[in-house]
């Protein structure tokens, strides 16, 4: 096992944009790491490139000493010769195939012998609850059966590095958590470098020990999540990252509210572009006790929490808070900016301060 070094990786397909834009990047040995981003940022090209499926136009991809790729010496290691666990959003497993025979199917390849191959099956049966299983056929299994199977099968040859390509967008929220978790006591089981894509950042928040925050072909942050949640370095990472998302407030367009801001983080509003502020850094008390007050545009309850709309000065923002709400819709109230959630951004969206 050993960490995974991206060296000026570039890839451009030959559009407006480049897919992957010189990106330079370690992921420690035995992190499991989350590739966050927004559609076409690049992360499925990031991941393919690891995997050797796709051939970057320049730089060099290491796995500890091991050269995968370099544009410099020609070096080209084939995807089967990378020791890896690959699985993709259609992680279709062989139909025609018994469970039993789908999961020794990369044993088989590699000629071991029964012996063996009933030994790792026993151990990926006992690990992926599999048991009663063996001699059905895919279409016989439920969605979370199916998905257990794949990754069995994945894993039955020992990699020592996962890469895996949002392999849970086809599940029903309740798999999803079910594998989540599943995936998570993986992780801390085997031990080995998993390298996850996703567009969901609850998905990287629940399962990574490290969020790598894509843009542009570009990784902005890679943190651990509670980091990327609450130090986040760019206006990109930190409206990404939250749901409901981070409260942005401009001071040119938002100038009163700015101003109360301002004061009450005792910041210098000139060298700030963009304040944020999040949800369940705004407090609801009586009119005219808060720092501010506003006016109520929606209530919506989610069960554990009330999801609050405000305005203030034509300005909408949310807030989040497990409280019952002390007044109703079209009611006016004052509000309370928490100085811990809130975050102050320059003219080039870099953080400046938080309090
Ligand atoms: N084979 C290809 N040929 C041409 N352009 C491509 C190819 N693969 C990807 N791209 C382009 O490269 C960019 C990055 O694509 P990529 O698939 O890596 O994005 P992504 O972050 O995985 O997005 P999504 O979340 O939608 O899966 C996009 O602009 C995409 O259109
Ligand atoms: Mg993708």
């Amino acid at each position: 096992m050993s960490e995974i070094k991206l060296k000026e990786l570039i890839k451009n397909f030959g559009g407006n944009s480049i897919a992957v834009d010189n990106l330079s990047e370690v992921f420690p040995d035995g992190e499991f790491v989350c590739l966050l981003g927004p559609s076409g940022c690049g992360k499925t090209t990031t991941l393919r490139m690891i995997a050797g499926l796709e051939t970057p136009d320049s730089g060099e991809i290491l796995h500890g000493d091991k050269i995968f790729f370099s544009s410099k010496t020609g070096e080209l290691v084939k995807t089967e010769n990378r020791n890896l666990g690959l699985m993709f959003q259609s992680y279709a497993l062989w139909p025609h195939m018994t469970v039993y025979k789908n999961i020794i199917f990369g044993l088989d390849m590699q000629k071991k012998t029964s012996e063996e191959k009933e030994k790792r099956y026993l151990e990926l049966e006992k690990l992926f609850h599999l048991e009663n299983f063996r001699d059905r056929y895919p279409s016989e299994l439920s969605g979370g059966q199916q998905q257990r199977v794949a990754l069995a099968r994945m894993l039955a040859i020992k990699p020592s590095l996962l890469l895996l390509d949002e392999p849970l967008s086809n599940l029903d929220s309740s798999l999803r958590l079910e594998m989540r978790s599943e995936l998570k006591r993986l992780h801390q089981s085997i031990g080995c470098t998993i390298i996850f894509v996703t567009h969901d950042q609850m998905e990287a928040m629940t399962l990574a020990t490290l969020i790598a925050v894509m843009n542009n072909g570009k990784i902005e942050q890679i943190d651990k999540p509670m980091e990327i949640y609450n130090n986040p370095k760019s206006l990109f990472v930190a409206k990404f990252v939250g749901s409901p998302q981070m409260n942005i407030i401009n001071t040119d367009k938002d100038k009163e509210l700015a101003l109360c801001l301002s004061n009450k983080l005792n910041i210098q509003k000139n060298s700030v572009k963009n304040f944020g502020v999040r949800p369940e850094s705004i407090k609801m008390v009586k009119n005219n006790e808060g720092d501010i007050n506003a006016i109520i545009e929606t209530i919506q309850p989610t069960g554990a929490d009330w999801i609050i709309g405000l305005n203030i000065f034509n300005k909408s923002l949310f807030l989040i808070s497990s409280d019952h709400p002390i007044a109703k819709e079209n009611e006016s109230v004052g509000v309370i900016f928490k100085s811990e959630g809130c975050h102050s951004f320059d003219s080039q969206d870099l953080r400046i301060h938080k309090n």
